[in-house]
C-alpha cells in the first residue's frame, strides 16, 4: 500500500482523526491496563496499524486494556528503508502519533536484529564496514524518535547456543561483520541518540528451564556482567516469553525466578515483550484447549510477577484473530490458534481471567 492509500485507509476509520487526543471509552470490567496499573506494572501488547483500520472492534480493545504498544512490525530496519541509507519513517510515525494521542507507552522495537534486515544491508555488510552502519542506523533511526519512546530494544536475539560459541552469541550477521565486542557499541550509540528511553536487551527461550535456556541464562549473565563493568547502559532485559504448551513443566519454576533474581541483583528491569502461548500440541476441542492455555499463562504469570524487578507484560497480539502463530505454528487439524487472551471476536478468553488474576495477586511496585 502506498502512503497516500495508507493515509485515506487511515482516515476512513478514524484513526488519523484520532491524532487528537480522545477519551477513551472505559470497559465495564477493569482493564488488564488497569489491574497492571494498580500494582504499578504496565500491561500492552504489540501492534500493526492496518489490524485497526481491518477491525476497528480490535482498535476499540487494543485502547481499553494496553497502556504501552509495541509496533509488529513499523520500526524494523526492512520496514523503514528499502534502498542504501534512505528511511522512510511514515508508518511508524503514524504508529507513534496514534500512541500519544491515545496515552500509550511505545516500546520500540527493534534496532539490531539478524531478519528483517533489507536485502542491501546484507549485500553491502562487511567486517571493513559493519560497525560503522549498524551505529548509523541506530544512530539514526534512534534519533529520529528521541524523547518520544518509553523504551528500546537495542538488542533483540543475540545468543544462540546453537552457534557454539563459548560466549554464547549467535554466528549471524553482526557478529560476523562487527566482532564478538558489538554489543557495546550498540548500546553507547542508542543512549547518544536517545538519552531518555530504557535500553533493552531482548531475547528468546530464556523463560524456559532446559539446556537451552540454561545455557542462554549463563550466556546473557556473563556478557551482561562485561558490559556493566565497563559502564555500558543497559537499562533492561526482555523476555520474550513466546511460551509453548508442551513445556509447561518446565516454565516459571524455581530455576527461572532464581535467573530473575540474578538480573534484579544487577539493577536489571525486566519486562515480558511477546508473550503467547503456542497451542499446537494441545486437544482440537477449543474449551480444553482455552483452559490449558490460561493454566500456562497463570503459571508464568504467577512466578514471573513475584520478582519486583518485573515491570511490564506485553503480549504478542491480544486476539486470536491478528497472532503471528497462525502462519508461524499452524495446528495439524486446520483449527484455528487460540493463543492470546481475547478470542478472533474479541470476546476474553480464560486466558484474559488468568492474567486479570495473576495481576490482581502480585505484589505492588514501588
Ligand atoms: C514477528 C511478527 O509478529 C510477524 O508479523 C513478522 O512477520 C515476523 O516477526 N520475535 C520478535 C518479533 O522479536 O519481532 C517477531 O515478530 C516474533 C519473534
Amino acid at each position: 500500500m502506498h502512503r497516500r492509500e495508507f493515509l485515506q485507509a487511515l482516515a476512513g476509520f478514524g484513526l488519523a482523526q484520532s491524532l487528537v487526543p480522545v477519551l477513551r471509552a472505559e470497559p465495564a470490567a477493569p482493564s488488564l491496563r488497569q489491574l497492571a496499573a494498580e500494582r504499578g506494572i504496565l500491561f500492552g501488547s504489540c501492534l500493526a496499524l492496518k489490524y485497526c483500520v481491518q477491525a476497528p472492534a480490535y482498535q476499540q480493545l487494543f485502547l481499553e486494556q494496553c497502556g504501552i504498544a509495541t509496533p509488529e512490525v513499523h520500526m524494523k530496519w526492512d520496514s523503514l528503508s528499502s534502498q542504501p541509507g534512505v528511511y522512510d519513517f511514515s508508518q511508524a510515525d503514524s504508529f507513534v502519533s496514534f500512541c500519544a494521542a491515545h496515552r500509550l507507552l511505545v516500546r520500540g522495537h527493534t534496532l539490531i536484529w539478524h531478519q528483517a534486515l533489507p536485502a542491501w544491508v546484507t549485500q553491502q555488510m562487511t567486517p571493513a564496514n559493519g560497525q560503522q552502519m549498524m551505529t548509523a542506523h541506530i544512530g539514526k533511526v534512534a534519533g529520529h524518535f528521541a524523547g518520544k519512546l518509553y523504551s528500546w530494544d537495542v538488542v533483540n536475539e543475540v545468543l544462540d547456543p546453537g552457534s557454539q560459541r563459548p560466549d554464547g552469541l549467535r554466528d549471524g550477521p553482526w557478529l560476523r561483520n562487527c566482532g564478538a565486542d558489538y554489543l557495546e557499541p550498540a548500546f553507547r550509540a542508542a543512549s547518544a541518540a536517545d538519552g531518555k528511553a530504557l535500553l533493552i536487551w531482548n531475547e528468546t527461550y530464556l523463560e524456559v528451564s532446559n539446556g537451552f535456556g540454561q545455557a542462554k541464562r549463563a550466556a546473557l549473565l556473563s556478557l551482561l556482567d562485561r558490559l556493566l563493568a565497563k559502564g555500558v547502559p543497559v537499562h533492561g532485559i526482555g523476555l520474550e516469553s513466546h511460551l509453548r504448551a508442551e513445556q509447561a513443566a518446565i516454565l516459571g519454576d524455581a530455576a527461572y525466578e532464581a535467573f530473575l533474581a540474578q538480573l534484579a541483583q544487577r539493577g536489571m528491569k525486566v519486562y515480558i515483550t511477546e508473550l503467547d502461548v503456542q497451542d499446537s500440541s494441545l486437544p482440537s476441542d477449543p474449551v480444553a484447549r482455552d483452559q490449558a492455555v490460561a493454566a500456562i499463562y497463570q503459571k508464568f504469570l504467577t512466578s514471573t510477577l513475584r520478582q519486583p524487578a518485573v515491570h511490564g507484560v506485553v503480549t504478542w497480539g491480544l486476539a486470536d484473530r491478528f497472532t503471528w502463530l497462525a502462519g508461524y505454528r499452524p495446528r495439524k487439524d486446520g483449527m484455528p490458534v487460540r493463543p492470546l487472551p481475547f478470542d478472533a471476536d474479541c470476546q476474553p478468553k480464560a486466558a484474559y481471567y488468568a492474567i486479570a488474576r495473576c495481576l490482581e495477586s502480585a505484589p505492588a511496585r514501588g
